[in-house]
């Protein structure tokens, strides 16, 4: 019934918390709570370019997911008191741009592809990143279409960004299944009115607000059984 699952990329496909690990080396006792807050902090610039300037032609505050990346790190390691030098700043971003998939990433696109159904990623990471942590995974050949906010400089949640999809591809809300880990994002793309699937790998609760997801599901692979 659907006729294209679409992906968030950043904690959905890649895993971002891996980068914990390599916080712990260069931060020892600090690499989770590090990890937390830098991500944490990533989607709160975001939301302050978006909501601060929500202008249908993109906001004027807008900065490359990337850049916003590196201005949230360069934030945590200031407010924990952590000492970032430029080595350590290298490492973290260039292990950021090639970030490993979840094991079941390249399966459930593959056999996504394979029943005929078309295949995206949506996110606000920039072109460029995308195109390299897609690539440096092997995910090319699975994707139809990578689609970034790049275009209407405006991040999610803001509905322009969840209807570059529908204009991305022939297709409308009802025919979508946009596939997420994040609630905020799976809630966002709900009620732009896709039908959604939420990946709660570590069984966190759904948020309290808005409606529930259509789906859930511990990995990525659930979502096979619902297609
Ligand atoms: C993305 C972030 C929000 O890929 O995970 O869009």
């Amino acid at each position: 019934m659907y006729k294209l699952i679409a992906f968030d990329a950043y904690g959905t496909l890649f895993d971002v918390y891996s980068m914990g690990k390599l916080a712990e080396d260069l931060f020892p006792g600090n690499g989770q709570v590090f990890a937390l807050m830098w991500r944490d902090r990533q989607i709160e610039y975001t939301r302050l370019v978006t909501m601060s300037d929500p202008n249908p032609g993109g906001s004027k505050y807008y900065l490359p997911f990337w850049e916003l990346t590196v201005r949230s790190l360069r934030y945590v390691c200031k407010r924990m008191n952590l000492n970032l030098s430029p080595d350590h700043e290298k490492q973290l971003m260039d292990q950021y741009a090639k970030l490993t998939g979840f094991e079941d990433s390249l399966h459930v696109l593959k056999t996504i592809k394979n029943k005929g159904i078309a295949t995206a990623i949506l996110s606000n990471g920039s072109r460029e990143m995308l195109a390299t942590v897609v690539e440096s995974n092997g995910l090319t050949a699975y994707l139809d279409q990578v689609v970034t906010v790049e275009d209407v400089r405006l991040f999610k949640t803001a509905p322009q960004a969840y209807e570059l999809l529908l204009k991305a591809f022939p297709v409308k809300k009802e025919e979508v299944l946009f596939v997420s880990s994040n609630a905020w994002d799976a809630l966002a793309a709900k009620w732009f009115g896709f039908d959604v699937f939420w990946v709660n790998r570590l069984g966190h609760p759904f948020e309290e607000i808005g409606e529930r997801p259509d789906y859930e599901g511990g990995s990525l692979s659930k979502v096979l059984e619902v297609i």
